[in-house]
């Protein structure tokens, strides 16, 4: 049976997707997370809903967000340990955006330790800068399911309308190019030092994020299969 054929296992641990905006860290996520059914924690989406909502987080994190700067950590955090908290984690999840800066990571070493879940698995999705304001500027989300299209390499069958649901395809209002180079800039300051961090812990993963979709999917679920079962 071919790898991605296989029925999948309990992971019992937490997958952590590290790249720079545009890497394909969204589209690969939601796809391992459907393989080992185990929830797609995505912060970006956490704070896009809180902003949608008007939520007291949500306000403060909107023009920091708009910005293209990363939201604070005091912010952050708390919104993580409660999403983690919640049954559906149990056996594991996938973190799509988060850590992003060290302070982050620490704290989440600390809770995972804490919870008992196994070493984290950190797959760093490596691709040069050129290539993500290409993915960035052509990058559509459904507004029902979230589905990821790209207008350029992935585009849907009807322009601007889902293929699953039927939903509205809409333009992130930070993948303007002036706001995407902001985010690339508070990537390299802020949260490439985690490439460091988890290569020393010998936690990190590299995948060379620039092949299409499914090649980079097909290695991603060839590398968490040669650690299941790890501590
Ligand atoms: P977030 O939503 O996490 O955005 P990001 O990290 O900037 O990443 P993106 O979602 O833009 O890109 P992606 O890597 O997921 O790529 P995707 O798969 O969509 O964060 C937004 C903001 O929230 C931050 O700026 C910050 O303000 C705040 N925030 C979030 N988390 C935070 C935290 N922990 N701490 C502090 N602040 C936080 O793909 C992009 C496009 O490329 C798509 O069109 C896709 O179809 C296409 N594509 C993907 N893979 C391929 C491929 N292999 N080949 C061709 N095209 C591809």
């Amino acid at each position: 049976m071919a790898l991605e054929q296989r029925p999948v296992g309990k992971l019992d641990r937490a997958v952590i997707f590290l790249g720079p905006p545009g890497s394909g860290k969204g589209t690969q996520a939601k796809v391992l997370a459907g393989k080992f059914s185990i929830p797609h924690l995505s912060t970006g989406d956490m704070l896009r809903e809180h902003v949608a909502n008007a939520t007291p987080l949500g306000c403060k994190a909107k023009p920091i967000m708009e910005r293209g700067e990363l939201v604070p950590d005091s912010l952050v955090l708390k919104m993580v340990a409660d999403r983690i908290d919640r049954a559906d984690c149990r056996h594991g999840f996938v973190f799509d955006g988060f850590p992003r800066t060290v302070a982050q990571a620490k704290y989440l070493g600390e809770m995972l330790k804490r919870q008992g879940f196994k070493q984290p698995f950190v797959i760093h999705l490596v691709i040069g800068h050129t290539l993500l304001i290409r993915r960035l500027t052509g990058r559509r989300t459904c507004k029902v399911g979230g589905e990821i299209y790209n207008i350029y390499d992935r585009p849907p069958k009807v322009e601007g309308i889902c293929d699953n649901d039927g939903g509205e395809l809409i333009q992130r209002p930070d993948d303007r190019e002036e706001v995407i180079r902001q985010r690339l800039l508070a990537y390299d300051k802020q949260t490439s030092p985690l490439v460091q961090y988890y290569r020393r812990l010998g936690f990190l993963h590299e995948i060379d994020a620039s092949k299409s979709v499914p090649e980079v999917e097909q290695e991603i679920v060839q590398a968490v299969a040669s650690i299941r079962g790890a501590r």
